[in-house]
């Protein structure tokens, strides 16, 4: 699979099976986001794998209750470990980092046949707890993974027109 088929077959899956990833596909998922880029390259970033079915069912609490967070079979939450600093332009680097990163993992997964899906709706708090994650980092997402129910085939997805979102030298 090529990146441009990766990107297309891409999509939020909410329905998972049983089976667990294997390591080793694991393993190249973490390699992506490994290699991602990072401001300054300075990678102040952690990936949590949670498999634990408990701690699964916990992270589907703290996540507004959505089903899938608990039935996909592997969680991860990608944490900013410096989570203050920010880059000249003032945008906090930690969020920028770990989502470029915790991006490299999805189109990752979705070459290794995985379904994922970003879940932006958790409780910080909650989740720092049930992790165990140091009070000064700061989760910046989690992302289901897991093998789907239905195919990862390339799909209609409902996105906004190229003009609507671009513009030439000047913004309008
Ligand atoms: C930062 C972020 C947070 C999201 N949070 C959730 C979430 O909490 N629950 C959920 O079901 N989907 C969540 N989504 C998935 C979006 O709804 C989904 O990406 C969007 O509708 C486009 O659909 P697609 O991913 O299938 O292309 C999130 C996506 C992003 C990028």
């Amino acid at each position: 699979m090529n990146v441009s088929e990766a990107v297309l077959s891409r999509r939020s899956v909410r329905s998972y099976k049983e089976k667990q990833i294997p390591e080793e596909c694991l393993h190249r998922v973490i390699e992506s986001a490994r290699m991602a880029p990072s401001a300054r390259n300075k990678q102040d970033w952690k990936f949590v794998v949670v498999q634990d079915e408990e701690k699964r069912d916990e992270l589907h609490r703290a996540s507004n209750g959505q089903k899938f967070v608990k039935e996909a079979p592997t969680v991860i939450v990608g944490v900013a470990t410096k989570p203050e600093d920010k880059m000249k332009c003032g945008i906090p680097t930690g969020i920028v980092d770990v989502t470029i990163a915790m991006d490299h993992m999805a189109l990752k997964a979705t070459e290794e046949g995985l379904g994922t899906c970003w879940i932006g709706a958790f409780d910080q708090e909650r989740v720092k707890e049930i992790i165990n994650i140091p009070k000064g980092c700061r989760v910046i997402a989690l992302m289901t993974m897991g093998y789907p129910e239905e195919g990862l085939e390339v799909m209609y997805k409902e996105r906004k027109e190229p003009g609507d979102i671009t513009c030439r030298d000047t913004y309008y």
